[in-house]
């Protein structure tokens, strides 16, 4: 092996499809696993006794024979400048966005507040073992350029766009549609496309757009091949009667953004609880993806997300955090929360399926799997090292799992950012739990 290559030997998950787990289809399990990484990317991944049989030398291997190892884990839907409104009690959707997320955004308009909990919310999802995000920010063009900075220093692959917001929101929080055009395109100038860096244009809701503002974003949303869409949906019932009063011509709550043609295979709506049959059938037909997004949607009180009539539709599905409606930046957390959520309609979510959404699935929906979401020769190695049993209780649990399929369960039931001891960044580590000083958490910056 040269210097630039690196091999991890542990146990190994990936998925290569959605999984079948009757029949072991759409993944592949290694008991004991090496990846090979060579220059950040994917080279080889096989069985200990496969690669030593082909003459590899083991001993050269970082080995981590009780730990999982998986692709990094993908959030569809998150804000990064909301870690410090999670958990607020009380109110569901507007009047929680009115008493705390807009009194809190607002601090953003200074710019080294923005880089300070820009590099924080990184840390947390690295934390986390989030290796790829698709980010709202603020209004304020440089809460966006402070969040791509960051992350483009911790060569992380991200997704965000600037809030577009020109109406129903504190003065302070507004732009204007040609104030939002001129700073889109400066930072889409800036950004997109740059490194692992991509523009996603970011209309808040239809509620706090103009339509003249959302004539802005699809325009520039034409303008610029490869760019993101990313909005929320239909998340809460007095938002969809609002709606009404605010487009009373429009069809439905989808049908204002699709008037101004924001539908499509790069849009990521967040969580899509209320729609009509109409509304589906036409996301499925723009290829227009949901961001399900379970711990905002209990937290908030938002409603149960219903799965299966969206999946049985054809639309893509992406499983989303969307701290800080969501309460907790944990993917594990969110999957538990999502069987639980199903589970209240009388559906299943398989903890293979579960994974799979969290990692090939969310790269799919966002469509990055030529890049990221397994460990395929060539992609992007950016990977995670879960410990299955970092407390007693998942011990005891685990102790007694009667299957593969058991074990992951149990993880995606029971775990949380404290099964996370490695994240890993395209080979390199980025967060180890436990540093050099015992129980120390560090960060590679
Ligand atoms: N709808 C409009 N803005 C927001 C937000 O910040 N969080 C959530 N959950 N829903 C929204
Ligand atoms: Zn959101």
């Amino acid at each position: 092996m040269t210097s630039n290559c690196n091999a991890f030997r542990a146990r190994i998950l990936h998925f290569t499809d959605i999984p079948n787990p009757s029949d072991g289809t759409g993944f592949e399990y290694f008991e004991d696993g090496v990846l090979v990484v060579e220059q950040g990317r994917i080279r080889s991944l096989d069985s200990a006794a496969n690669m030593a049989a082909q003459g590899f030398d083991l001993s050269q291997c970082q080995h981590f024979p009780d730990h999982l190892l998986m692709p990094g884990f993908i959030d569809s839907h998150i804000h990064s400048p909301q870690t410090d409104v999670i958990v607020s009690y009380g109110e569901q959707l507007l009047d929680w966005l009115n008493k705390f997320t807009f009194p809190n955004e607002l601090k953003f308009s200074c710019f080294q507040h923005s880089e300070q909990k820009a590099s924080e919310f990184l840390d947390i999802l690295l934390e986390n073992g989030t290796t790829s995000a698709m980010v709202f920010t603020t209004v304020f063009a440089q809460s966006t350029d402070a969040l791509f900075k960051t992350a483009q220093q911790r060569n992380m692959r991200m997704m965000a766009g600037k809030v577009m917001m020109d109406r129903n929101a504190p003065e302070g929080l507004c732009d204007t549609p040609e104030q939002s055009e001129r700073e889109c395109r400066a930072l889409i100038e800036k950004w997109h496309k740059v490194g692992r860096m991509r523009y996603a244009l970011t209309p808040r809701f239809a509620p706090t757009s103009s339509p003249e503002q959302l004539a802005v974003a699809g325009r520039l949303y034409r303008d610029y091949p490869g760019l993101y869409l990313q909005t929320h949906l239909s998340e809460n019932i007095k938002e969809v009667a609002w709606i009404k009063e605010l487009f009373p011509q429009a069809k439905d709550y989808l049908d204002v953004y699709d008037q101004y043609g924001l539908l499509g295979t790069r849009s990521v709506f967040a969580h899509g609880i209320h729609l009509s049959d109409r509304e589906v059938s036409r996301l499925a037909e723009t290829g227009s993806g949901i961001a399900f997004c379970p711990t905002s949607n209990l937290f908030i009180g938002s409603g149960l997300m219903d799965m299966a009539r969206l999946e049985d539709a054809g639309i893509p599905i992406s499983v989303a955090t969307d701290v800080g409606g969501g309460t907790s930046f944990s993917l594990l957390r969110t999957l538990a929360e999502a069987y639980k959520v199903l589970q209240l309609q009388e559906q299943n979510l398989n903890p293979l399926k579960g994974l799979y959404m969290a990692t090939l699935g969310n790269a799919r929906s966002l469509m990055l799997d030529g890049y990221i979401g397994n460990f395929e020769t060539n992609k992007e190695a950016d990977f995670v090292l879960l410990n299955l049993t970092p407390n007693r209780l998942q011990k005891a649990r685990q102790a007694v799992a009667s299957s593969l399929e058991d074990t992951l369960f149990a993880l995606m039931m029971l775990g949380d950012e404290m099964n996370v001891d490695r994240t890993y960044i395209m080979g390199k580590l980025a967060f180890q739990r436990h540093g050099h000083n015992q129980g120390e958490m560090q960060w590679m910056r």
